[in-house]
């Protein structure tokens, strides 16, 4: 299943005149080629690959990156959040959770966001964002986003899930890789996101209610050492408490 067509693409390429973007069959990780574009020419790059070979993942971890089924993207952004790294995490969060509700209502009961940002169907995780600073003041970011779509359970780690294993096959169709790309550059210059940059108390507010799950179920987060349990609190700057297991709050930040 080919991601983009070259209709698509030159139509999403004017639709979208602000970004350069980029269409790779392979890549070792579209953020390494964010991070080198950007480089040669600091542009609003975007890059999307059909497979990657070396993809990361926070932490230092990798990220399963099998080839024609899931959607790789980085994208350079202009962060107006500065060092406020809790917003910043939480913003990409909303993007992500907002664009795959948008295209797929129906998930709407078991999709969660869990801080700062991964994308949850009920227990098991369907998209990861990483972050990385191009420049010394924040002011550049790059943003890399992992979505499972047609992977199947034996492609992706035990722990994941993709839309393939969530949705049925006529609500999911061909096309889903396409529909989420375009929905998520949409929302990105959408007015109720913009808001969000501009007042993060609304931020805090989507975030708070795309969480909701976490705050009822249990779920494992990695602070300084890692913690089970629920959202119990999210301060100013996007960090959060957690009611742990033992009864405890423990305090996540970036
Ligand atoms: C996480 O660990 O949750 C973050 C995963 C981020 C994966 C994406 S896939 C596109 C981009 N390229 C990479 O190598 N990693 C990010």
């Amino acid at each position: 299943m080919r991601l983009m067509s070259e209709a698509v693409q030159a139509r999403l390429q004017q639709t979208f005149p602000m970004h350069r973007l980029v269409w790779l069959k392979t890549s070792d990780s579209t953020h390494l080629e964010g991070a080198r574009l950007w480089r040669s020419e600091a542009a609003s790059w975007v890059v999307v690959a059909d497979s990657q070979s070396a993809g990361r993942g926070r932490y230092g971890r990798s990220w399963e990156s099998a080839p024609g089924v899931n959607i790789y993207l980085s994208l350079v952004w202009q962060n107006p959040f500065g060092r406020e790294l809790g917003l910043l995490n939480l913003f990409w969060g909303v993007v992500v959770w907002q664009s795959l509700l948008a295209v797929f209502p129906s998930l709407n009961e078991r999709l969660t966001l869990k801080w700062p940002n991964d994308v949850y169907v009920e227990r098991r995780k369907l998209a990861g964002i990483l972050m990385q600073n191009l420049d010394a003041e924040l002011k550049q970011t790059l943003v890399g986003i992992g979505i499972n779509v047609y992977a199947r359970q034996d492609q992706i780690p035990p722990t994941a899930t993709s839309l393939l294993q969530e949705l049925p096959p006529h609500i999911l169709g061909d096309e889903a890789r396409v529909k989420i790309v375009e929905e998520l550059l949409h929302r990105l210059h959408s007015p109720g996101l913009t808001a969000c940059c501009e007042d993060p108390q609304q931020l805090r507010e989507k975030f708070w209610q795309a969480a909701a799950r976490c705050r009822r179920q249990t779920y494992a987060y990695q602070g300084v050492s890692p913690v089970e349990g629920t959202l119990h609190g999210l301060y100013d700057d996007g960090t959060v408490d957690i009611l742990s297991e033992q009864g405890g709050l423990v305090h996540l930040c970036m």
